[in-house]
């Protein structure tokens, strides 16, 4: 069976950007590729590479797998699974290290975003992370990963590290191919729609959180940034606040940019942003429900369970026939 592999850090609250970015298409997706498999992981080992606290980290895990579950995905081609209990990702991680080259990993954008932003020291895993991401995707063979589009280098570096060890040391790995939206890629912050809306975010004003009730969904999308031009058009260059809440619309309600656009080519601001949230409000208000449902019920702790022993069996696999072609342990003969 084929696979498709795909993660998100839980650091921090779900917000909108990641949802429409990653989890909506993971949805769609899995009607799509109705043959393929899905290995969908809470990233707690990339999370660790800035500081986090532990109390709350594990609590976002939990609220993670809640949401990715609440958000639609069918429980019969998934493997949901919290990525550092199953350590065979940790192992990849150390052997591809020993093939990435430095000069690629400086290359990295979101590196240099992220060590910049670091008030105290930049941990050396924040400078691997790449490496540990491509493990990731490696491990399981994954013909397709679903990503936004702030992914896209990463995917490449994986792409040119499981080439350059089949080159090496054999077939070892599928080359996978990234799946990028076509709308909702990259959703940028409502007050500073230049910038994409991140968990990271200090300022709360440009973010949506899945679980925002909707009064304060209407407050935020109320108060987005626009233009002074009066007309809602999509033109990212210009007009980075309006562009940003017509891809909004257009990804919540899976049509084109060019059909959002004439549907509210003669409205005001006022009222678009009225649909505008009026939509998200109405899309969120099922997943939310379910969330409450699941986030106390122990199916999560069986569901996680579940992924997480599929995991480790195809991940084991994995890493052990990595360990052996490149030459390490012993070869011995298994004990009867
Ligand atoms: P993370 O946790 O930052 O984001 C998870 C997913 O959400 C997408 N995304 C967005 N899409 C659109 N607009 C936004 N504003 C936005 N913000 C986030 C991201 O592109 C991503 O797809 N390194 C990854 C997690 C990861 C992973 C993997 C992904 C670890 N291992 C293996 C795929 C395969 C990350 O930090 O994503």
């Amino acid at each position: 069976m084929k696979h498709i592999v795909s993660g998100i850090k839980p650091s921090g609250d779900l917000n909108l950007g990641t949802y429409l970015g990653a989890i909506k298409n993971f949805v769609s997706l899995q009607e799509r590729f109705s043959e393929h498999h899905f290995f969908l992981f809470i990233a707690d080992l990339h999370a660790i590479t800035v500081a986090q606290d532990p109390q709350k980290l594990r609590q976002a895990t939990k609220n993670l797998a809640a949401l990715y579950l609440a958000c639609g995905l069918q429980e019969e081609r998934l493997s949901l699974f919290v990525q550092s209990e199953v350590a065979a990702h940790t192992q990849m991680n150390y052997y591809l290290q020993c093939f990435a080259y430095m000069g690629e990993l400086e290359r990295m954008t979101q590196f240099k975003d992220k060590a910049q932003k670091q008030e105290t020291g930049v941990s050396s895993a924040l400078f691997t992370y790449p490496v540990l991401m491509a493990g990731d995707i490696l491990l399981y063979d994954a013909e397709y990963v679903p990503v936004g589009d702030d992914q896209k280098q990463h995917l490449e570096l994986t792409r040119d590290l499981a080439t350059r060890m089949n080159n090496r040391f054999g077939e070892l790995f599928v080359v996978p191919k990234p799946l990028i939206p076509k709308v909702g890629a990259r959703i940028m912050g409502l007050q500073n729609p230049t910038k994409k809306m991140s968990k990271s975010d200090t300022n709360v004003k440009d973010i949506i959180y899945l679980l925002d009730p909707p009064n304060i969904i209407e407050k935020r999308i109320k108060s987005a940034v626009t233009d002074s031009e009066g007309t809602v058009r999509f033109d990212p260059q210009n007009k980075p606040g309006i562009s940003n809440l017509l891809t909004i619309y257009a990804a919540l309600e899976s049509l084109s940019i060019e059909d959002t656009q004439a549907r509210f080519e003669s409205t005001s601001y006022a009222d678009f942003k009225q649909a505008v949230a009026d939509k998200i409000i109405e899309h969120l208000k099922p997943i939310q429900a379910r969330y409450h449902e699941l986030i106390g019920s122990s199916t999560l702790d069986d569901i996680l369970n579940r992924g997480r022993d599929d995991a480790s069996k195809i991940a084991n696999k994995k890493a052990q026939t990595l360990a052996k072609r490149l030459g390490l342990g012993r070869n011995i003969k298994p004990s009867r």
